[in-house]
């Protein structure tokens, strides 16, 4: 049997689903049952009826299928695969700003550690930023890690918007003038980014979408040429699923190496062996679920 096909059995066997994120490797990508942005996985997780949830991505999103699904087995293929933008914020900080600030009320992006998320008054992803921010009853926000993703948000809002300095290291090097050079190889590719890119980058980009954002835009667009302004692991899902339309990266290289840490081979030991579990203390457990529940209620 081929280790794809023996992933499959012991998934029937034990109950499992497989979610993958967008810019996992193409040959975990290829046995997800379900491929997503963090809002959509995260969605996914909180309802699904399996017993096990292996989860191909970064910790903060396997810790946050937990928190959402906590009587379920959470396994994260590669114990070291981490987000450095959620180490950024330290909950320890997080209190230090909020005492600071009083009036304030924490967003935090799921991209934080969990004891930051138990921190907060709600969390949000990329995808309902804006909603999120625009519903909860404050005027003053610290948004929590990004910088670049809060003063995204701030051009949609009235409200006063306190960023942490974090940043993702991928979507921060990407430069106005690299993206000004591939609009100009392609003039006739609309140009989609993440909206962790930093603010002069989306400024000369048609839309700033999370990575479901994209695969949806490509899906819609009329444009025969896309190019994307992110990891470039989403590349292969938007070739394979519109293989009529061409996709270019807005330079290439930029890669999150923790998201390219787990192969087909980890994902099987995942599933045999059951590891790795994730494991969180229960108070954090429960404050941390409050501010992901607001979220999904909010936006
Ligand atoms: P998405 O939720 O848009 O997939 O983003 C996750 C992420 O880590 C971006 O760097
Ligand atoms: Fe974190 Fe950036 Fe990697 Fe996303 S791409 S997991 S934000 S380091």
């Amino acid at each position: 049997m081929s280790l794809e096909e023996e992933i499959v059995r012991l998934k029937k066997e034990k109950n499992a689903i497989i979610l993958v994120h967008n810019y996992q490797r193409p040959e975990v990508q290829d046995v997800g049952d379900y491929l997503g942005d963090s809002l959509e996985l995260s969605r996914k997780a909180s309802k699904t009826d399996a017993d096990i949830i292996v989860f191909c991505g970064v910790s903060f999103m396997a810790e946050t299928a937990k928190i959402l699904s906590p009587d379920k087995t959470v396994l994260l293929p590669r114990k070291s695969a981490g987000c450095p933008m959620a180490n950024m914020a330290k909950a320890e900080d997080v209190r230090k700003m909020k005492e600071r600030y009083p009036d304030a009320k924490v967003v935090s992006y799921v991209n934080t550690n969990a004891d930051v998320k138990a921190e907060s008054d709600v969390c949000c992803t990329s995808a309902n930023a804006v909603e999120v921010v625009k519903n909860i009853d404050a005027d003053r926000i610290i948004f929590v890690p990004d910088r670049n993703l809060a003063s995204y948000v701030q051009r949609f809002v009235d409200k006063e918007i306190i960023p942490w300095d974090g940043y993702c290291y991928v979507h921060d090097r990407i430069t106005k003038e690299e993206v000004l050079k591939a609009k100009e190889e392609y003039p006739d590719a609309p140009l989609i980014v993440h909206p962790e890119c930093r603010g002069e980058v989306i400024n000369v980009a048609v839309k700033a979408l999370s990575t479901g954002g994209m695969v949806k835009f490509a899906k819609e667009s009329n444009a025969k040429r896309i190019l994307i302004g992110t990891e470039e692991g989403i590349l292969y899902r938007l070739k394979k699923e519109n293989p009529e339309k061409e996709f270019y990266p807005s330079v290439k290289g930029r890669i999150c190496w923790d998201m390219k840490l787990t192969t087909l081979m980890d994902v099987y030991k995942a599933l045999k062996e059951e590891k790795y579990p994730i494991l969180l203390p229960e108070d954090i457990m429960t404050s941390s679920r409050k501010a992901l529940e607001a979220m999904l209620h909010y936006a």
